[in-house]
């Protein structure tokens, strides 16, 4: 799914560094959606536009958020590692990093992910489940300011600079199959 958060246009697959970054603004927005919902509603009953944008935000990290992991670990990093020149050798450390922050997001989204479809059904957190929340939320928010300002500044600033049209173009393709979508 790429919607549009915010006035600034999307890039498409033909700038698939910018379709990237466009994706993080979307992880930086359901992010605070998750935390925002947490605070408003804490152990009480959800309203139901709480419900709803929990319910987009759950969806989001669950459905579009691993295809986000797979364009830069299957497509992105595995072009730039395949340039074995300096200025990329130099940052392999750093994507090794950034592949290991991958397993912590997901092992936190997949722990949200339950605790939000509980709170979906029986319409309120327990103490318990709000406390872990809590605390799952502020791992992924410290997790992801981090990484994604590296990614952005970094990698892709990196990527941009070596990687040639070609080169580009073909993350871009894979990109599309990813999510079904042909492109000439
Ligand atoms: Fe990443
Ligand atoms: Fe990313």
């Amino acid at each position: 799914m790429f919607t549009q958060i915010g006035g600034k246009p999307e890039s498409d697959f033909s700038d698939p560094l910018g379709l990237l970054s466009d994706c993080h603004q979307r992880i930086r927005y359901f992010l605070n959606v998750l935390v925002s919902v947490c605070a408003q509603a804490a152990e009480k009953q959800l309203t139901p536009d709480q419900r709803t944008v929990l319910e987009k935000a759950l969806w989001y990290f669950r459905e579009a958020g691993p295809r986000h992991t797979e364009d830069e670990e299957k497509s992105l990093f595995p072009v730039l590692r395949a340039k074995n020149i300096p200025r990329v050798r130099r940052a392999l450390e750093k994507i090794e990093k950034l592949e290991v922050d991958h397993r912590q997001a997901e092992a936190d989204h997949d722990d949200v992910d339950a605790i939000g479809r509980r709170w979906l059904s029986d319409g309120a957190l327990s103490q318990e489940d709000f406390r872990q929340m809590r605390i799952l939320l502020a791992n992924l928010t410290r997790l992801y300011k981090r990484h994604l300002v590296m990614e952005e500044a970094e990698i892709f600033a990196l990527a941009d600079g070596v990687l040639s049209r070609n080169e580009k173009d073909l993350v871009g393709r894979e990109m599309a199959a990813r999510r079904g979508i042909l492109r000439r």
